[in-house]
C-alpha cells in the first residue's frame, strides 16, 4: 500500500499535503538514514506535484551548502550561505517563497525554466540546521505560506517527529 508514488496535482493543497505526510511517515517507518529519508522525500513531493526541481542542498560546512538526493536537472553543485534563494533561506534559517524568481536579485538558476521558488530550511533533533529543501516550479506564483507549513511539518521528519526507531 505505502509503495505508491501518488500524484496529487488535482487535489487542495491543505488535502494534498495532509495525505502527503501521512504516506511518507508510512514510507519510511522504520527507516533511520538522513539520506534515505530525503532521496524518498524528494521523489513522493517531485511526483505528487509536477514540480520542475525537488530536492536537498545540505549543510556541510558553517556557510556551506552541497547538493544531495533530488529530482530534476542537474542542480549547481555547491552554494554558500547568503547566495541565492537557498543560501539565503540557510543563513536566516527561514522559509522563502519567491514568486517570481526574476525578482529575486542574485536567484542561481540551475534551469533557465524556473519560475517560482520555495525553499524551506531542515533541522535536526538538536535543532541544528542540517540542509535547505528546494523546490521550484516552471510557473511563476506556484508556492504560497501553505506550502512552506505542509513541507515544514514533512520535513520534521529529520527532527524525529513521526520518525520510528528501527525495530520500533
Ligand atoms: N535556485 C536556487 C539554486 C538551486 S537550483 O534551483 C536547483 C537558488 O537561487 O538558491
Amino acid at each position: 500500500m505505502s509503495e505508491v508514488t501518488l500524484d496529487l496535482r488535482h487535489e487542495p493543497r491543505e488535502r494534498a499535503y495532509a495525505q502527503l505526510h501521512a504516506h511518507i511517515i508510512a514510507v519510511l517507518a522504520g527507516i533511520d538514514d538522513d539520506i534515505t529519508a530525503m532521496a524518498t522525500i524528494s521523489a513522493l513531493v517531485h511526483h505528487a506535484f509536477g514540480h520542475l526541481w525537488t530536492g536537498f542542498y545540505r549543510v556541510v560546512s558553517p556557510t556551506l551548502l552541497r547538493v544531495g538526493p533530488y529530482q530534476g536537472t542537474l542542480g549547481c553543485l555547491e552554494i554558500a550561505f547568503g547566495r541565492g534563494v537557498c543560501g539565503t533561506a540557510a543563513a536566516e534559517r527561514r522559509v522563502m517563497v519567491v514568486p517570481d524568481v526574476n525578482r529575486f536579485p542574485g536567484h542561481i538558476a540551475c534551469d533557465d525554466r524556473a519560475r517560482s521558488e520555495i525553499v524551506v530550511p531542515v533541522f535536526d533533533r538538536a535543532g541544528a540546521l542540517i540542509a535547505v529543501f528546494d523546490v521550484d516550479s516552471a510557473r511563476t506564483g506556484t508556492f504560497s505560506q501553505q506550502d512552506g507549513e505542509g513541507l515544514q511539518k514533512i520535513l520534521r521528519w529529520f527532527a524525529g517527529e513521526g520518525r520510528q526507531d528501527p525495530g520500533g
